[in-house]
């Protein structure tokens, strides 16, 4: 399957999952002599625009970074921002969203956003439950450690009540343990921005993703720039491993 993605042969397939870090709304921002704050409120427009965009490229599944388990370091104005605009593109958007085929759902700790965001997101999750067509997943609160230590303190529990014999644990019991358990595995992940890391964003889930990296800053990010990432992903010789395209032929 992965072998075909070269530059003869089948005509390359989409992404099924694609994962964004949303990243560079302060660069943004702060290049146009804007605050910050208006730098996030043009990152939302983007994500609006990027969710229209995937779903009419056939893209299943994109999980968008919204807000860390580090991002609380930031100044308390800039998260009730950022809480804020939660709120709103959750009011603004799920008709929209609903309508698109859209079904929301959530990774993180949502449950430690303030109480203001709990009723727009259980709202947000019900009204898209039926859903068929994307998956958008918001990591809210998340931190792929703490996802990593939570499920491995799930299976400690497990072991110990004797739900499960350690020998059993193996890496897909391991996934089913993640907050990710309903997702594949991100074909793509996209850093907007210019930077090359992850700042704690699916680590377990990565470990065959295809990187893609722009400088482009995130609040410019459309669809054309979501064309780009998506030829790059086509160029790429997924190997998983085992042989390229080329090789396992000869
Ligand atoms: C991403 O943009 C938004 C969040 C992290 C919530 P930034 O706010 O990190 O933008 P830069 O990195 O400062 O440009
Ligand atoms: C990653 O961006 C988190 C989100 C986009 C939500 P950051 O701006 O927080 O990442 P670092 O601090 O540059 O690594
Ligand atoms: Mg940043």
């Amino acid at each position: 399957m992965a072998s075909t993605a070269g530059t003869s042969g089948p005509s390359p397939q989409v992404p099924a999952h694609i994962a964004i870090i949303m990243d560079g709304n302060g660069r943004w921002a702060v290049r146009r002599g804007l605050a910050r704050a208006d730098g996030h409120r043009q990152g939302v427009l983007a994500l609006k625009t990027i969710v229209k965009a995937a779903r009419a490229r056939d893209i299943r599944y994109l999980t968008v970074y919204a807000f860390s388990t580090e991002n609380w370091r930031r100044p308390q104005a800039e998260i009730d921002l950022l809480m804020g605009l939660l709120v709103e593109f959750l009011a603004s958007e799920v008709d929209e969203l609903r309508a698109q085929g859209v079904r929301l759902a959530v990774i993180g700790h949502p449950e430690e956003l303030p109480a203001s965001c709990q009723g727009a997101l259980a709202s947000g999750l019900a009204r898209t439950a039926q859903g068929q067509d994307l998956v958008l997943t918001l990591a809210l609160n998340y931190g792929s450690r703490r996802e990593i230590v939570d499920a491995a303190r799930q299976l400690a529990e497990e072991a110990q009540t004797g739900l499960i014999a350690p020998d059993e644990i193996t890496d897909q019991v391991f996934s089913q343990h993640l907050y990710t358990r309903r997702l594949p595995d991100p074909d793509l992940i996209i850093r907007p921005s210019g930077e090359w890391r992850l700042s704690n964003f699916l680590l377990w889930q990565a470990a065959y993703a295809e990187i893609y990296s722009t400088e482009v800053l995130w609040p410019d990010f459309d669809a054309q720039e979501l064309d780009r990432a998506i030829a790059a992903y086509q160029r790429r010789d997924r190997r998983f491993g085992a042989l390229g395209g080329q090789e396992s032929q000869a």
